[in-house]
């Protein structure tokens, strides 16, 4: 397979002066990781972070799946990504924050303190927000959100960030899963150049039930809101009175930092919990190696705070490793397809980081764009959410990279807290969409879910990760038996469970890793994750549905969209079609937000299911993607109704 791929041999230069800046230091690494675990992570554990007590054991796995790492050690978070920078950076730009409209602010390591401290004390003295109490965080892309984030790893606050496209109803799903007394939010922002609301979403999330007290908002776009007195504060007014020195609050290792939930297969969203060392720990060692990032280096991800993309590689990563991060408030295409390139030329931005969907846009509606800017400040590239297509990755290396930065093709996901494959920019010799090898300290391989060996060349398997991590999800809140099914339940190696990341993957003959897609009922919508299960539940609340099946179909864009079969409870409804996927896409939004709304919604007169009753989920996709059907259809329950169906569809 790899010998009909191209190969691109890092930039001499730029290998060079890079952290790791070969194969050979690249497999020294890995070597002494599978020799002495503990020796590779105690060591990097002791040079990396700035303990407060030192940790007296490095990994305790004799609870498996239930992981301890760098137990005995203390140490602050917050402190981590800012104090300690102060003596060396106080006056480097920490975040180099740009708004929708072009608006621009540059926020130092002594200013973050200060403000940091400030929004800390706030939430202690005036909500009084206690170590391990959750803290909703539901904002818009302005710094204020990365100082609410710090505020509660100063105190010991655990956040749990809600993207601010989901609904009230997903929002107030999340805040009681959490029991969250706090919400912390803005009126609302910028997009477009036009204003846009997120208080009244908070809102209407709570209730007389709602377990929140009190309320926090950033007044950002200072269009009208509605206060409730009592409940509701103005951040810009509390925190004039706010001290600007704040104790860092000695947390355990083993603490919990956040939560950030996320769709599975089955059920509602998943909590999943990080912990203090080990998350931060891994998010620095993947800034320094993967981005390469230096001293005088800027950096830009274009995530949103509430993916885990924003938490670790916006936030928590940049700042631990002292970088300056830019935050950027707007749309990427906006007012055209050549503002990442204009913001590239105009920050000098050294590392671009976001996601194909992004760049299969920006090729889409300005290919030439990136030769309208000076970008040559650029020297790497990263990529995140979904596999890439040769044809994005192309345009990005050639177009935007001018063949001579690094593609990093990073794979990972909300539970791995930080990249587990990726290349090294200096060191990997990168193929197009293919995210390579494993970083030194992870046991990435890819199984054979049957017997737990590992897959032959060009064979698909299972991609696990066979040692526990630092960065490894802790559980899942409040629900330990789901923690254990979900990740640790469908694969063994030597008869032990492995950690298994629900994708597929395959490996070329040179050993890399190609990441195939999720092998679950889960949808990858412009690299968000979408439960199928949690989309067709949102469908059926609509009156008029009596059942549905969801299912990915793929997308010149979003690389998958959202397929619904949908059986109605009366026909009436069909005559007026148009109406009725209105009313259910306004369902949809309503109860999980625009990012679930369906590419393509069929009205069927049943759905494929075995005589148990199981739907042929493999049937409707195939249908989707106007696939022939391989599979024997005669068990079916009425295998008439997949020629009914395909009619339905092609019509
Ligand atoms: C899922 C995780 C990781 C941050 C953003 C999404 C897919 C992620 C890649 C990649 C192929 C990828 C996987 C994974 N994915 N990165 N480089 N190549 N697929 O986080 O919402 O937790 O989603 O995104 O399917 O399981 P997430």
């Amino acid at each position: 397979m790899s010998n009909t791929k191209e190969v691109f041999k890092p930039n001499k230069k730029f290998a060079q002066n890079a952290r790791i800046k070969n194969m050979c230091e690249y497999q020294a690494l890995q070597d002494f990781a599978t020799e002495d675990y503990e020796g590779f992570w105690g060591g990097y554990a002791k040079e990396k972070i700035d303990w407060i007590e030192p940790f007296t054991n490095v990994m305790d796995e004799s609870n498996f799946p239930f992981v301890k790492w760098f137990e005995g050690g203390k140490l602050n978070v917050s402190a981590q990504c800012i104090d300690r920078h102060l003596d060396k950076r106080k006056n480097k730009a920490a975040i180099i924050f740009e708004g929708d409209r072009g608006d621009k602010q540059v926020i130092t390591y002594l200013e973050l303190y200060y403000n940091v401290n400030k929004f800390a004390n706030l939430l202690k003295e005036d909500f009084g927000v206690k170590k391990g109490d959750r803290v909703v965080i539901y904002m818009p892309m302005i710094p204020e959100a990365a100082y609410a984030m710090l505020a509660c790893a100063r105190i010991g606050a655990i956040h749990s960030i809600v993207f601010g496209g989901f609904s009230a109803e997903a929002l107030k799903d999340r805040i009681e899963d959490a029991d969250a007394k706090i919400v912390i939010t803005a009126d609302g922002a910028f997009r477009k150049e036009k204003p846009y609301m997120l208080k009244p979403v908070v809102d209407a999330a709570i209730d007389e039930k709602s377990p929140v007290e009190k309320v926090l908002v950033i007044e950002r776009n200072n269009e009208d809101v509605e206060w409730v007195a009592g409940r509701d504060y103005s951040y810009n007014e509390l925190i004039k009175e706010k001290s600007a020195k704040c104790e860092a609050e000695v947390m355990d290792a083993e603490d919990p930092l956040f939560l950030l939930y996320t769709s599975g297969s089955t059920g509602k969203p998943k909590g999943v919990q990080h912990n203090q060392a080990g998350y931060i720990l891994w998010a620095q060692m993947t800034m320094e190696w993967v981005f390469d990032v230096k001293e005088n280096d800027t950096y830009w991800c274009t995530a949103d705070v509430g993916w885990i993309t924003g938490h670790t590689y916006i936030v928590y990563g940049p700042l631990a490793m002292g970088a300056t991060t830019v935050m950027f408030e707007g749309v990427i295409t906006y007012p055209d397809a050549g503002r990442p390139w204009k913001m590239v030329e105009e920050h000098r931005i050294n590392q671009f980081y976001t996601a194909p969907t992004a760049i299969r846009v920006l090729h889409k509606m300005g290919e030439h764009e990136p030769a309208n800017y000076d970008i040559s400040s650029l020297k790497v590239l990263g990529t995140v959410g979904e596999p890439i297509d040769p044809p994005a990755w192309k345009w990005y290396y050639e177009e935007v990279g001018a063949s001579k930065c690094a593609i990093v093709d990073t794979y990972w996901q909300t539970e791995t807290g930080g990249h587990i494959v990726s290349p090294l920019p200096g060191a990997t010799p990168i193929k197009p969409a293919c995210a390579t090898l494993s970083l030194p300290g992870i046991m990435g391989e890819i199984l054979d879910p049957q017997t737990g060996e590992r897959v032959e060349v060009g064979e698909k398997g299972y991609m696990c990760v066979t040692k526990p991590w630092p960065s490894m999800i802790r559980g899942v809140w409040g629900d330990e038996e789901r923690f254990v099914k979900s990740y640790f339940g469908d694969v063994k190696k030597d008869g032990k469970a492995v950690y298994f990341t629900g994708d597929g993957a395959v490996y070329d003959e040179d050993g890399y890793i190609t990441i195939t897609g999720r092998t679950d009922d889960v949808i990858n919508v412009s690299g968000h994750r979408m439960g199928t299960a949690e989309v067709e539940a949102s469908i059926k609340k609509h009156p008029n549905v009596a059942e549905v099946a969801v299912v990915a179909k793929p997308h010149a864009i979003k690389g998958e969209g959202i397929f619904a079969y949908i059986v109605l409870k009366s026909d009436d409804g069909v005559a007026d079609e148009v109406e009725e996927v209105k009313a259910i896409n306004e369902v949809i939004k309503k109860e999980i937000g625009n990012i679930a709304i369906c590419d393509d919604m069929v009205f069927v007169s049943g759905l494929p299911k075995t005589r148990s009753g199981k739907i042929m989920r493999r049937i409707l996709r195939a249908i989707a993607k106007n696939e022939e059907i391989t599979q024997d259809i005669s068990t079916l329950e009425d295998p008439s109704i997949v020629k009914k169906i395909q009619n339905m569809v092609r019509k």
